[in-house]
């Protein structure tokens, strides 16, 4: 073994606690590791994580555990808060938010005075379906497998308002990025006046084309919003590229963050067309861009910074890492799924059709047992859906999981088929 090597895995089984510690190893193990990194730079990562040590936890589509140096700093800006919660104390907070806006922006190649800091993807999809006009001749356009943030919210809206939802079926798995197009193309009206889709679905795992979806509607001059909860954190999301009106996601799946804290990006020439949902104390008629979109009373200011840490966090090891690595292992669970016999893939294996969310079932077990039965006897922590189109058991990698624990999981699968 080179001298190299030995440092770098004395690092990893070292277990650096601090942020500073945790960096400086993974600076010098990257250094040490040009082009792709491998399974010992994965285990350096991994340990960051305060995962038990039996359990293979992968359902980063539900939430995902925050690393410790997250951790560290959000414990760090409790006890501060909590030992001093005077003014002066807390007027720290006030650039500490603007500084994350700035690293949210960048991440997603946006300007800052687009991003408005919420608490979930939920609450952003509907400050979006709150705030739009819309008159009784109007349709909005969804998706059968959206999230009910981003579907039920359109139909209760509507009730109110008397105007029409159209939803689109989802075909499982998808027949091309064409066919998916095409669907909308055919569905939009001269009445269509929104289109609301999930980046990636959190039912079969679906990456929508968004990309050509917004070219489809910004022709005709109407709006687009996009649910990221399932793409925030795990794909290196382009929102300049994509071009959509609004994006909606968590900082509690994906990202690693904290919980209940969430980002509305709202395109410039949108936010003056939209009415806040929340108006309360420290609202003015000119707050600048998106801040007006998240004046929601006293805000959990420590969990902020928390945020901010989970984005420094995945910018050190970098977005389009964090995304070939999960893609490396959510590739290699289907690939290896596929391979048996008793398993109908739901997840369509094409790259441009999927991101990190993978649904199959077994058509020789009860869906419910098999899922009983991973976490009985293998404490696989996994999700299920137990009946309709999308039913199945639903794995979802992230960078804390490795091509080990995938061929566990595989194994395990195998022996209950
Ligand atoms: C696609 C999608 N949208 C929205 C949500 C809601 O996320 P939250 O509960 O963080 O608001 C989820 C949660 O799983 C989801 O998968």
């Amino acid at each position: 073994m080179s001298s190299s090597r030995r440092d770098f895995l004395r690092a990893a089984a070292a277990l650096p606690a601090s942020w500073t510690a945790f960096s400086t190893a993974l600076h010098a193990a990257a250094a040490r590791l040009p082009g792709a990194a491998d399974e010992s730079y994965w285990q350096l990562v991994k340990r960051q994580f305060p995962l038990e040590e039996n359990l293979i936890y992968m359902n980063a589509a539900n939430v995902c555990p925050a690393s410790r140096p997250v951790l560290d700093r959000h414990f760090e800006y409790l006890r501060d808060f909590h030992a001093n919660p005077s003014f002066q104390n807390r007027d720290k907070y006030v650039p500490m938010r603007e500084s994350l806006r700035t690293k949210l922006a960048g991440m997603l190649r946006v300007s800052a005075d687009e991003i408005a800091i919420t608490r979930n993807t939920s609450e952003g999809s509907n400050i979006i379906v709150k705030g739009i006009d819309l008159k009784p001749s109007d349709e909005v356009l969804i998706t059968d497998h959206n999230h009910p943030s981003n579907n039920d919210s359109w139909k209760v809206r509507a009730r109110r308002d008397g105007f029409v939802v159209k939803s689109l079926p989802v075909p499982i798995p998808a027949p091309g990025k064409e066919a998916l197009i095409s669907a909308f193309e055919r569905a939009i009206t001269p009445r269509t006046r929104v289109i609301g889709i999930t980046h990636v679905t959190n039912t079969t795992g679906i990456l929508y084309p968004a990309k050509e979806i917004v070219e489809l509607a910004r022709r005709r001059g109407f709006y687009v919003h996009l649910d990221g909860a399932q793409t925030f954190g795990a794909l290196d999301v382009n929102l300049q590229e994509i071009g959509c009106d609004s994006y909606s996601t968590s900082a509690h799946k994906w990202l690693m963050g904290p919980l209940e804290a969430g980002i509305l990006y709202v395109r410039a020439e949108r936010i003056p067309q939209l009415w806040p949902s929340i108006v309360t104390a420290g609202w003015s008629d000119h707050l600048k861009g998106a801040r007006k979109f998240e004046v929601f009373g006293q805000r959990d200011d420590p969990r902020v910074v928390a945020l901010e840490a989970a984005v420094d966090f995945a910018n050190l090891i970098g977005m389009p890492r964090v995304e070939a690595r999960m893609r490396e292992l959510a590739t290699h669970a289907k690939q290896e799924l596929v391979k048996i016999p008793q398993v109908q893939m739901k997840t369509n294996l094409e790259p441009e059709l999927s991101g990190g969310v993978i649904k199959f079932r077994l058509k020789s077990r009860s869906t419910q047992e098999a899922y009983n039965q991973l976490w009985t006897h293998h404490r696989l922590a996994i999700a299920m859906t137990g009946s309709g189109d999308s039913e199945g058991l639903r794995l979802s990698p992230q960078i804390y999981n490795s091509l080990e624990e995938i061929d566990r999981v595989v194994a395990a699968v195998r022996e209950l088929a």
